[in-house]
């Protein structure tokens, strides 16, 4: 038996044109999922489906704006008639913020909301008809260790991440009988363009500094790769976890335990 086989399931994911969505778009059509790429930004997003067609997977991109609920609903509906299942959501999308109380605007507070708290809550809403009906399902949020540990400097999208592991929390229980798992990863560092960008708009000019400092504050010395965060997120979406509900897990590079 192929452990952590994704074959012919059919998998979403939003934010899947850059980062950490894009390597788990990977992984997954690599593992045989039908993948379908949940992107706002229409261009990145058919570029993942595209690079993993050219290497013989499966995979459709939908452009779409995960804070918007009806985008959401359809896009998921459209997904599920194709095949008549969804077997499993990954909420990627989420956006940065640099800020303390005191420098978060009203704007950028609700901004941070919109995408990384009802985009996820959005993308659950528009799965879970479908993954009851269909006798279960799989859903993967991504969470930070901001959701943890207070990190300097990111009140909202501290925030933001809290907010996401509750609500996966929540639906892990509320689902239990419908088998349908849920579950979170809460990463520290994973160098996409999400870090890069922030760095970039927050800190210019001392782009290099920045960037050293925030791989020294992993323990292990370094950021993570986005694929070392998507292939836990093929274990925790493949048959083999089906005893794991309800769990956020950090991938940190000692970020939580040993920052002493
Ligand atoms: N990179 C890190 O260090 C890190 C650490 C912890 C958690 N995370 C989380 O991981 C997730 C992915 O981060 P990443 O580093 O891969 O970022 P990224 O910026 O590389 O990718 C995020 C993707 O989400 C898309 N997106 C943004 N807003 C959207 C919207 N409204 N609708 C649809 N798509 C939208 C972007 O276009 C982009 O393609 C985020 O939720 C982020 O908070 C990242």
């Amino acid at each position: 038996m192929e452990l952590y086989s994704l074959k012919d399931k059919v998998c979403a994911v939003t934010g899947g044109g850059s980062g950490i969505g894009r390597a788990i778009a990977e992984q997954f059509a690599g593992r045989g999922a039908l993948m379908h790429i949940l992107e706002w930004d229409p261009a990145t997003g058919t570029a993942t489906a595209e690079g993993i067609v050219s290497r013989g997977g499966r995979a459709f991109s939908h452009p779409v704006n995960v804070g918007n609920q009806k985008e959401m609903t359809r896009v998921m509906s459209e997904i599920a008639s194709g095949t008549g299942r969804l077997d499993v959501l990954v909420n990627c999308a989420g956006i940065a913020h640099v800020g303390n109380l005191e420098n978060t605007a009203e704007a950028d507070f609700d901004r941070l909301v919109q995408v990384n708290v009802k985009g996820v809550y959005n993308g659950m809403f528009a799965v879970i008809a479908q993954m009851k009906s269909q006798g279960g399902g799989v859903i993967l949020n991504i969470a930070s260790v901001a959701a943890r540990v207070g990190i300097a400097d990111r009140f909202a999208y501290s925030m933001t991440k809290g907010a996401v592991v509750t609500m996966t929390l929540s639906v892990a229980r509320d689902y239990l009988a419908e088998k349908i798992r849920c579950n979170s990863i809460s990463p520290a560092r994973v160098h996409t363009p999400f870090v890069d960008g922030f760095i970039a708009k927050n800190y210019p000019g001392k782009e290099e500094e920045m960037f050293r400092k925030l791989e020294a504050s992993q323990p292990i010395g370094r950021m993570a790769r986005p694929e070392e965060v998507a292939w836990l997120a093929v274990y925790l979406c493949s048959d083999e976890a089906s005893f794991i509900t309800g769990c956020d897990y950090p991938i940190d590079g000692g970020f939580i335990n040993l920052n002493n």
